[in-house]
């Protein structure tokens, strides 16, 4: 596939087919995302492919919980937003559908622990190369060493055909999740990415801001055009 198609059709996928998703496939994905750049070289990041059913199970278990509470806010926001001003809006979901795409998400999430393969991307914290610790907020320079390599291996496998869906939710089960996986100590869950056979077709037209309200040129403001 054209790199331009593989990207604009790369989306959260909500819905699998049950077929497995063969070890070479994965295989043939991490081989080509682990070439993502990653501070200093230090390569901190590693992949548990989870596909045995009882683990699964366990992780479909605590999705559910801080799912639960993200959808029911989440709703009370599109209800806040529509009653405002009469005119359905996009959420924080980047859906031009905003109850659908929570339908969806619902679906997807009551099914956590059945689909195909969750794919747990593991950070080496101590070999990220965060250089912005020292500025009062909360850091984010840390998570460049390892989620260029994540979309890359979500990219991989839409480039054969495979759908994904990142998601975040249950890092906060770090602890637990570590335990049921055997992650050593110094590993922390940075992702879990859903991955199996698409049950759709692979959309065409995803929602995103266009690019003249997001890339500026020498002053913020200062829209790049084309
Ligand atoms: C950092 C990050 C965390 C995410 N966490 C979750 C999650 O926990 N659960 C979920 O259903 N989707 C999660 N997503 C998926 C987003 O909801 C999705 O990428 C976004 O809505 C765009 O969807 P689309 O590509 O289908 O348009 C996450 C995405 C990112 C980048």
């Amino acid at each position: 596939m054209e790199l331009s198609d593989v990207m604009r059709s790369q989306n959260a996928c909500r819905y699998y087919k049950s077929d497995d998703v063969p070890n070479s496939v994965l295989y043939k994905a991490i081989d080509d995302a682990r070439f993502g750049p990653q501070g200093g070289n230090r390569q901190p990041t590693r992949f548990v492919i989870v596909k045995d059913p009882a683990k699964k199970k366990r992780l479909g278990e605590l999705y559910m919980i801080p799912w639960s509470a993200y959808a029911a806010s989440a709703r009370e926001m599109n209800k806040a937003i529509v009653a405002s001003d009469g005119t359905e809006k996009a959420t924080n979901l980047g859906m031009s559908n905003p109850e659908k795409a929570l339908d969806d998400a619902d679906n997807f999430a009551a099914n956590f622990g059945n689909h195909p393969a969750i794919v747990v991307v593991c950070a080496d914290i101590a070999e990220t190369h965060p250089t912005d610790t020292e500025l009062g907020r909360l850091s984010i320079v840390g998570g460049g060493s390892v989620y260029p390599i994540a979309q890359n291996f979500c990219l991989a496998l839409r480039n054969q055909g495979v759908a994904t869906t990142f998601t975040t939710l249950l890092c906060m089960y770090e602890p637990e999740i570590k335990e049921l996986l055997g992650l050593p100590e110094e590993w922390a869950t940075a992702a879990f990415i859903v991955a199996g056979y698409p049950e759709k077709p692979f959309p065409t037209k995803l929602f995103r801001h266009p690019v003249e309200t997001m890339a500026y040129v020498d002053t913020w403001g200062n829209s790049l055009t084309n």
